[in-house]
This record gives structure tokens, sequence and C-alpha cells, in this order.
């Protein structure tokens, strides 16, 4: 019974009970962004300008000297300092123990970060864009083929592409760039897929080189445009290496090169990578193996150029290995590209003065404490190799090309110029072999002059001297 009297006044105070609580949920959303701002207030964000409303400090990224835009910033601001660019708020992270964090002790909180529009046209499985357990599986695979021990037999491949293309600069002007895009992309095309049949090789580059052409345009998909032009380049690439795929499996015989290693791998329960994945992972690696190895060449080039002494010092030293070859009456061997310690520190000074990839890019995965600062989730975070490789505080005289300080090894985590951590280079040993070989056979065969006055810098999209270095070749008369 007194349930029944009870139960009117319950239903009263039960739904005004309700009706107070939706209130407070109402109030409460209402107040979020409020609560949310006052949150951000309190944080300490780093110091540092975020520049004009929606483009930022991007035109200015993309106007000024790098060196410039990173040191003048880290003047004023320190080591760790906030930005705005291309489209997204960052933070910059310009001391080697910071950067460390960011790619190496809490690389879980900052995850790799690409345009969507770079995404389509590399491929989605590729392992840049990935994380955890499928990137690890694909990183174990492309290390596996860029091991010493496995690109060690490669080296009569790579010098035969070097000695095709080096007589046919003799006594004329080239774009140092262009050509060494042709070697690097060769170089790529053997170590991806092993030996392939010449005219697979060419469909692949001519795809490839009309999916370049679009891959720093605008990402309009419309018709007309580079963009829409190189995502057919490369739906017709996929169907060629599909092709490819499909006619190795057939036979049974996975090759040689990445693509052999790829198509042989199984997981614990026996599953294949699919082709997908395969042809993703195939372009991506041609993709990061072939622009950044041309660059470097290309600054070498000039660098000897500029300094005499030096270039006559490694040809010498290459000229001791040559008279072994003539001696022996055979071709380089991966042993005599060990015996080549100052033509490997102009190699190593090069990737630092010149620092190709002047930073990466990641994103915060989740609101982080760092360093005293506060990073909110889905910033990008940059850790700064450039500005850490031009510090006078670990490499005196920084802007001095001087491959003598690499007598002694630089200090822990200043020299990143493959990266570190999870995403490290797993080419690195393969750009350095192929650069060796490359400079072996033209500083003992060649000399070339700038034409031009040689100065100014060019984005395309690494930086690499004004119109990518013309230059005139001459064959090299013995002193
Ligand atoms: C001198 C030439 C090269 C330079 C300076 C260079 C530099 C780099 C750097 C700095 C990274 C790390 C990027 C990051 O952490 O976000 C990287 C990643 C990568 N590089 Fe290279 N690279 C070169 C040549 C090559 C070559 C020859 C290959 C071919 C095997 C290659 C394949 C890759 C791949 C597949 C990744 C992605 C690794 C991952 O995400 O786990 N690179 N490279």
């Amino acid at each position: 019974m007194q349930v029944f009297s009870l139960s009117p006044l319950f239903a009263i105070f039960h739904s005004q009970f309700v009706i107070l609580i939706l209130l407070l949920f109402c109030s409460l959303l209402l107040l979020l962004p409020f609560v949310q701002w006052r949150h951000l207030r309190h944080k300490r964000l780093p110091p540092g300008s975020m520049g004009w409303p929606y483009i930022g400090e991007t035109l200015k990224l993309y106007t000024e000297n790098p060196n410039s835009f990173f040191s003048n910033r880290q003047k004023r601001y320190g080591d760790i300092f906030k930005s705005h660019i291309l489209g997204c708020p960052c933070v910059m992270v310009s001391s080697p123990q910071a950067a460390r964090v960011v790619l190496v002790s809490q690389a879980h909180l900052f995850k790799p970060s690409y345009p969507p529009s770079k995404e389509k046209m590399i491929g989605p499985e590729a392992l840049f864009f990935h994380e955890g357990a499928y990137h690890s599986r694909l990183k174990k695979l492309v290390q596996a083929s860029f091991l010493p021990s496995a690109i060690r037999g490669s080296v009569s491949k790579i010098e035969h592409i070097a000695l095709k293309l080096i007589p046919t600069w003799n006594n004329c002007t080239i774009y140092t760039l262009q050509e060494m895009k042709r070697y690097a992309f060769d170089v790529a095309m053997i170590s991806a897929l092993g030996d392939q049949h010449d005219l697979e090789m060419e469909g692949i580059k001519n795809l490839y080189q009309r999916l370049e052409k679009g891959y720093n345009s605008m990402p309009l998909d419309l018709p007309g445009t580079p963009f829409r032009k190189a995502m057919k380049a490369r739906k017709l690439l996929n169907e060629d290496l599909r092709r490819i795929i499909e006619k190795r499996r057939e036979i049974g015989k996975h090759g040689g090169g990445l693509l052999g290693i790829l198509l042989g791998a199984e997981d614990e329960e026996h599953n294949q990578l699919s082709d997908s994945q395969i042809a993703d992972n195939i372009i991506g690696v041609i993709f990061a193996a072939h622009d950044t190895t041309a660059s470097v060449l290309t600054w070498i080039l000039k660098y000897l150029h500029d300094n005499v002494n030096l270039l006559e010092a490694v040809t010498k030293e290459q000229e001791g290995i040559q008279c072994k070859l003539f001696e022996e009456n055979r071709g380089l061997t991966w042993d005599d590209t060990r015996r080549m310690p100052l033509t490997g520190r102009v190699i190593q000074e090069t990737l630092r003065t010149a620092s190709i990839l002047s930073f990466t890019f990641r994103e915060a995965v989740e609101d982080v404490e760092f360093e005293g600062y506060f990073i909110p989730k889905g910033w990008k975070v940059l850790p700064l190799f450039r500005t850490i490789h031009h510090s006078a505080d670990f490499f005196p005289q920084p802007e001095k090309f001087d491959p003598s300080r690499f007598e002694v090894p630089p200090r822990p985590n200043t020299y990143m110029p493959f990266g570190n951590g999870v995403h490290a280079c797993p080419g690195s040993e393969l750009a350095k072999l192929e650069t060796l070989i490359l400079l072996h056979h033209l500083t003992t065969s060649c000399r070339w002059q700038v034409v031009g006055d040689g100065d100014g810098i060019q984005y395309g999209p690494f930086p690499v001297p004004k119109q990518g270095l013309p230059i005139k070749v001459t064959p090299r008369t013995k002193k």
C-alpha cells in the first residue's frame, strides 16, 4: 500500500531529477569548449609564432633559406618552438635529446604523418604510413633485402650501370641531378625487382616518370591536372607490377630483389602478403631510394668541384684501387668499397652539410607532456635534422665542408641523415654503396666544370644546387 501512496510523489521527484540531470548535461556540453580553452591556456605550449591565419609560416619556410628559417627561430625561442606550416599547427624540435624522444624513446606517442594525396600516390599499404605489427613485419623484410650481406653481391650489377652511363657524359654539358636520377633509378629497380626483362623495366620507368611529375602538384583530381595524370600512371604501374607478381607466382620462382623476398614471406600462420601490399611497398621503396640518392650525388659533385684539393685526394684514393683492379684484371668488389675511407668521409660530410631531408613529420597521437611543454593531440612534431647537423655545438664551423671532422665519430644522436628509431632508413648501405661505385669511376675517368655561377639552391623536392647543377664533363688527362 505504502508503495502506491508514495509512487506519484516519487514520479514527480524522478521526472524533476531527470530534467535536472539533462540541464546539467547540456550546460556541461556548452561549457566544454570553454573548459578546453581554459585547460589549454594553463598548459604551456612551446613559444613561437603561428604566422598568418591558415597559411601560417608556410610561405616563409619555402622562400627563406631553410638554414636561416630554422636557426632564426631556434635563436629566438630555444630548441623547441611552435609554428604553423602546410595548414597544420606544429612543434619543431632541434635538440638531439628532444629528437630522440620523438623518434626513439617515446616513438609510440608520435606516429608518422603524410598528406593523404602522397599516401594515395605511393600506395596506402607501403610501410612508411604504418606502425605496430604490420610496419615491423614489412620493415624486417625490407631490411633483410638491403643488409650488407644481401647487397654485397650487387656490386658488379651496379658497376655495370655506372659504366654504361658515365661515358655518355663525356664532352657534354649535363644536368647533374637529372643524370644522377637515371643512375639511382636503375640501381633502385634492380634492387627492388632483381633481374627483370629490359622491356618490362622500360615500361615501369616510363610510368614512374609520369607519376613523379604530379607527385608535388596540388592534389586536384580534375581532368587534365598533373595530379589526375599522376594517379592514372599510378594505376597502370600497379597493373604492370601485378602482372610481374602473378607471373612469378605462377612459375613458382620468387626471383631476386626485394620482390623475391616479399613474395616468399609468410607469417606464423603461413599468411602471404597480398598483391597490393607487395606492389605498394615495391613502388614505395623505389620512390624512397632514387630522388634522395640522386640529390646527395649532385651535392657531392658540387663540393668536389669547389674543393680542388679534396677532389685530387679522393682521386688518388680511387686510383690506388684502380691499379689493383688492373693488376688483377677484375671489376670492383664489396671489399674494395670498404677500402675507400676518404671517399666515405666525403659522403658523410655531404649528408651532413646538404641535409637533404631537413626534417621529418610525426603527429602526436594523444596530448603529450614534452620537455616541460604541452603538445595537443593531432599537432605535427618535426625533428629538425638540418638544424642539429648545422649546430656549432656539435659540428664546429658548421658551414665549412670538412670531411676530416668524421675522423672521429659524431656525438650520439647528433648525426641523423638516415633518421633514427623504428622508421630509420633501411636503404642507407645501398645508398652509400652506389655512391662509392659511381665516385670510383667518375673521379678516375672524368673532370667536370660547373656551368654558370653554381650558386643558389632549388627544391625539387629536396634541396639541390640551382638548375640541378649543369656541368661540362671532359675525359680526364692523367698527370
Ligand atoms: C642518401 C640517400 C637516402 C637518404 C638521405 C635517406 C633518408 C631517409 C630518412 C631520413 C628516413 C626516415 C624518415 C622518417 O623517419 O620519417 C628514410 C626512410 C626510408 N628510406 Fe631512406 N634515404 C636514402 C636512401 C634510401 C634508399 C636507397 C632506400 C632503398 C632501400 C631507402 C628506403 C627507405 C624506406 C623504405 C624508408 C621508410 C622506413 C620506415 O618507414 O620504416 N632510402 N630514409
